[in-house]
């Protein structure tokens, strides 16, 4: 089968069976090109709990079709790829956090979208990075632990003020490799073009940046800013929407090494399998244990207003 056959059995599927198709703004082009919903994991989350369908394929990684689980528990979530996995999310434990709150009680603790179920049900609230600095502001707590990026845990501590947050030491493998050196360079070879990036990034990289934001953030900046071009501080899959939206703007990518392997691993292919019912990995949940990540997804939601 090739693939203007594949596109157009998934088509078929997707309405015989009632399923909907999330791509996240990483996705492969091919396969951002076939979903219902592109966006980032905020907007993905959210819209997880509204969509009328029976079935989500969430072509993004595990945590991502997860948090869409807990959003929607009657309806059936595949993850086309089973080994789609977030690095970052597993750089904390569950009992690691649990230590953590018996030993300072006066603690809540602020978990990252891109963690396991686990870690949101030992989690206060959720944040992902389009809210974070909302949330965070109209959280009554004033001591915070945040898991597990400590690039945005310290973007987010230069944005609120009264809050004293302490973050754990986990960090994207993707964007905590680029270099302010790496923005030196763009701009030198690009000039009158505004760098846009994501605070996964490092400090020296954000400080150096015009814009810093989610992907859909950088998406919208980008689509009402009147620069003739664009530096990317962000994963490559991006460049897709923004070309879409924009096609007589520059766009170009700040660093080779913003490619994230996991979310590249899904092709046109894994999600033909995943609507046709024979691949993917249908995400089952403890009950109990997503009742409790749920609650901190509720507050995420409710703090963000
Ligand atoms: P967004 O919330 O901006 O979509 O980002 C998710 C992510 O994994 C960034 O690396
Ligand atoms: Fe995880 Fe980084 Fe990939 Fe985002 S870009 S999914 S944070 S590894």
């Amino acid at each position: 089968m090739d693939d203007r056959q594949m596109i157009q059995e998934i088509e078929k599927l997707k309405k015989e069976k009632n399923i909907k198709i999330f791509a996240h703004n990483y996705q492969n082009f091919e396969v951002q090109k076939i979903a219902d919903y592109t966006g980032d994991s905020f907007y993905l989350s959210k819209l997880a709990g509204e969509v009328e369908c029976d079935e989500i394929v969430f072509c993004g990684v595990r945590f991502m079709a997860e948090t869409a689980k807990i959003m929607c528990s009657d309806k059936k979530v595949v993850l086309p790829v089973e080994d789609a996995e977030c690095p970052m999310a597993h750089m904390v434990k569950p009992e690691e956090v649990l230590a953590f709150k018996k030993e300072h009680p006066d603690f809540k603790v602020v978990s990252y979208v891109n963690t396991t179920t686990e870690l949101k049900a030992v989690s206060d609230v959720c944040v992902t990075s389009s809210v974070a600095e909302k949330v965070i502001n109209n959280m009554d707590a004033q001591n915070i632990l945040f898991i597990p990026d400590m690039n945005l845990a310290d973007y987010i501590s230069k944005n609120v003020s009264g809050k004293n947050i302490v973050s754990w030491n986990g960090y994207c493998p993707v964007h905590d490799k680029v270099r302010k050196e790496e923005i030196f360079a763009m701009r030198k070879e690009h000039s009158g073009y505004e760098v846009l990036v994501h605070p996964e990034c490092r400090r020296e990289v954000l400080q150096e940046a015009d814009f810093v934001g989610s992907t859909s953030a950088i998406i919208n900046y980008a689509r009402n800013s009147n620069a003739p071009g664009f530096i990317i501080g962000t994963e490559t899959g991006v460049l897709h929407a923004l070309r879409a939206e924009n096609p007589e703007k520059e766009y170009e990518l700040l660093s080779a090494s913003l490619i994230c392997y996991n979310m590249k691993k899904t092709t046109l292919r894994d999600v033909y399998d995943a609507v046709s019912g024979n691949g993917g990995l249908v995400i089952e949940l403890d009950e109990e244990l997503a009742e409790k990540a749920r609650k901190s997804l509720d507050e995420m939601i409710r703090l963000s207003h």
